[in-house]
């Protein structure tokens, strides 16, 4: 097995400074765990305010006869906080005015042709408060699905909250996706209420959202009624609707009484990213959800109403969803919502809006952070960033040599950084340092947070040595859990299943724990290279190449000819720096790194130099279409990707 075995020996300490104001200290997180699993998450559960007490932490059901069957499927559906009721937009609105915050920022909206826009806590409950009773007056009802399909503009968190207000789960649709795509969701979730607007900027071009929304309305097999949000101020919303602010001008003022949830009743909808297979339909619960990501955004983003949080995540995804509306909002923040991307108009746009808003947390995924070691350092060192205190990643492994540079030019040496590993399915973060009480290694994620426990297994769900790869399971559930791995054990769809009696939910990762029981993500288990005899995680090979100078980013496929005697072929496809020439001095400097920290066997095959890599709107390299590319294969349609154009280029390098 190619085991990850780092000698990268080095740990990180977090700054004095920064811990003797951490929310979470080392004795907090040890009483913790001494106070251990379910019970631990009494105190999450505090963080929010609960219009009726929850009966009991965590009631796991009955057990039934299955239970003796080894991994048959079980009926038991586990309840978190059984007997609380609670209303999140209460949670993240009311309460912060009621305590006497009304004036002080909710939301900062940085608009993507440089208008800016912010909501004081008190301006957004009454604009949360007129558009719920605007939906009401529209006949939506508690539990009627309200599909949202907006991009990052102040109105979609307040459409999530004022759903949330009347009890309506929403299901938030990515701007970015197709009419067929959007049709698909409306339809999935049995949703008869869209929410959308005229159109939005993309890198300079103005993009007619409405005419996507029409076209998946007249092709979903039900009527859909559509409020329209104006964002573009041209009279391009024809057609049967409602306009946005006309409902809520209409409202002005109106007070809707929060509805009390049970705290299993649904918040949300949202469907995963879909790197791999069809998109499936993931549901979120009020109290669980909410503890779970309220409770996350106070001990690893150390959120507090006195910070200025930026996730740049896009509120279309889970990441969005609950770290830059529910846990940020929950605790009393500010949250930034940025329309733009990061490289428009200029590539330091980013580090000017940290500078102008005074942010304290940075939340981004490790894509980005390489985007910004390609662009250079002297972007993020001509600003003023000495407001920022901590750090964060999401989204996919951050190998050590990105980690320094994030460390070193954003966070100006000091700041700790939290490596955070969680998915749509987790509905919050499941594995991370805790930035006031641990230490940090570069390059793995850390442990299972306080009350979550986790281990790696092998294909049979048993332990795997220390050491070891293996997949990532989770083994007793935790609050922020989708709500169908609460529905009894299915191997098949929700991936949980029970092995000698241990409850087991497979993430799909793999990974492996090193002495001190951090574990490094080494990627998805599909993502796995057999060579030789020997497994090999695509991961290990893009760290190893990415630490080469002048390297920016890299994605390792294998040849699949099944035929072939000799080992597959290995390819790789490397994006240099800006400056950097793909040439066969960098071509040599790379197979010679991978040989040294793997060996030869996994040196690369193939090299190809490309100016990008084909991605998902949300970041993902798509290994699935330079897999086809090496491969001779038809890609099929890629309209999916962010960047389509780069498959064509990649096509036309290898000379097909
Ligand atoms: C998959 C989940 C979590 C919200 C963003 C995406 C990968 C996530 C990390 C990390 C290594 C990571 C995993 C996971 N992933 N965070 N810190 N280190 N890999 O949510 O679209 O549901 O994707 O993202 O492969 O399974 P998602």
């Amino acid at each position: 097995m190619a085991d990850r075995s780092p000698d990268e020996r080095e740990w990180v300490s977090p700054p004095e400074s920064f811990v003797e104001r951490a929310n979470v200290t080392a004795a907090d997180r040890d009483a913790l765990r001494e106070a251990g699993w379910p019970e631990c998450w009494k105190r999450p559960a505090d963080l929010l305010d609960w219009d009726r007490r929850f009966d009991a932490v965590l009631d796991e059901g009955d057990e039934n006869d299955a239970d003796d069957a080894n991994d048959a499927d079980d009926e038991r559906t586990t309840r978190w906080f059984p007997g609380g009721r609670l209303n999140a937009s209460y949670n993240c609105v009311d309460r912060h005015v009621e305590e006497g915050r009304g004036e002080e920022t909710a939301v900062t909206w940085e608009g993507k042709l440089g208008e800016t826009r912010t909501y004081s806590y008190r301006e957004l409950a009454e604009e949360v408060n007129a558009f719920a009773a605007a939906l009401r007056e529209l006949g939506v009802e508690e539990d009627d699905v309200v599909t949202l399909y907006l991009p990052m503009i102040p109105e979609l968190p307040v459409a999530m909250l004022a759903c949330a207000r009347i009890g309506a789960p929403h299901s938030v649709v990515f701007a970015g996706f197709s009419a067929d795509a959007l049709a698909t969701r409306l339809e999935g979730a049995d949703s008869q209420y869209l929410v959308t607007c005229d159109g939005y900027y993309r890198r300079g071009a103005a993009l007619d959202l409405k005419r996507r929304a029409d076209n998946a309305c007249v092709s979903a097999d039900h009527e859909v009624e559509q409020v329209v949000v104006n964002r573009l101020d041209d009279d391009r919303s024809v057609g049967d609707h409602y306009a946005y602010a006309d409902l809520v001008a209409a409202n002005e003022g109106a007070e809707v009484e929060p509805v009390s949830r049970e705290t299993d009743d649904l918040l949300f909808f949202i469907y995963t990213s879909g790197t791999t297979g069809e998109p499936t339909l993931v549901r979120h619960t009020t109290g669980g959800y909410l503890t779970h990501v309220a409770w996350t955004s106070h001990a690893v983003l150390d959120l507090g109403p006195d910070d200025t949080h930026w996730c740049s995540a896009d509120v279309g995804w889970i990441t969005g969803h609950s770290y830059a509306v529910y846990g940020p909002l929950a605790l009393g923040a500010n949250t930034v919502l940025y329309e733009g991307t990061s490289d428009s108009p200029e590539t330091d746009r980013v580090w000017e809006i940290i500078e102008r808003n005074g942010v304290d947390v940075f939340y981004t995924a490790p894509t980005s952070i390489r985007a910004f070691m390609k662009w250079g350092e002297q972007h993020p060192e001509s600003h003023d960033l000495s407001s920022l205190r901590l750090l964060g990643t999401v989204g996919e492994p951050i190998d050590a040599t990105a980690w320094h540079w994030y460390r070193d030019h954003v966070g100006d040496g000091e700041c700790p950084i939290v490596d955070t590993w969680w998915q749509t399915e987790t509905g919050g973060m499941v594995l991370s340092t805790l930035p006031g009480a641990d230490r940090m290694r570069p390059g793995a994620v850390g442990k299972s947070l306080p009350g979550i426990e986790t281990a790696v297994v092998d294909e049979t769900g048993h332990r795997v040595e220390e050491g070891e790869s293996g997949q990532l399971v989770v083994t007793r559930p935790w609050p922020g859990m989708a709500r169908s791995l609460c529905e009894g054990t299915d191997w098949g769809a929700r991936r949980t299943r029970r092995i000698d009696g241990e409850w087991q939910y497979a993430t799909g990762d793999n990974a492996v724990r090193d002495e001190e029981g951090y574990l490094h993500l080494l990627g998805r288990a599909d993502d796995v290279l057999k060579v030789s005899d020997r497994r090999l995680s695509t991961t290990e090979i893009e760290s190893a190449i990415v630490g080469v100078d002048g390297v920016a980013e890299a994605a390792v496929v294998v040849g699949d000819d099944e035929e072939a005697l000799a080992d597959p072929e290995i390819h790789a496809f490397v994006s240099p720096e800006s400056n950097v020439a793909g040439d066969d001095a960098l071509r040599e400097r790379v197979g010679a790194a991978v040989e040294e920290a793997i060996g030869r066997v996994a040196s690369p095959d193939v090299v190809t130099f490309a100016p990008s890599l084909p991605k998902t709107r949300s970041g993902k390299v798509v290994r699935r279409y330079l897999a086809a590319i090496a491969n001779g294969e038809d890609l099929g349609d890629t309209s999916a990707l962010r960047n389509p154009e780069v498959v064509g280029e990649l096509e036309s390098l290898l000379d097909r």
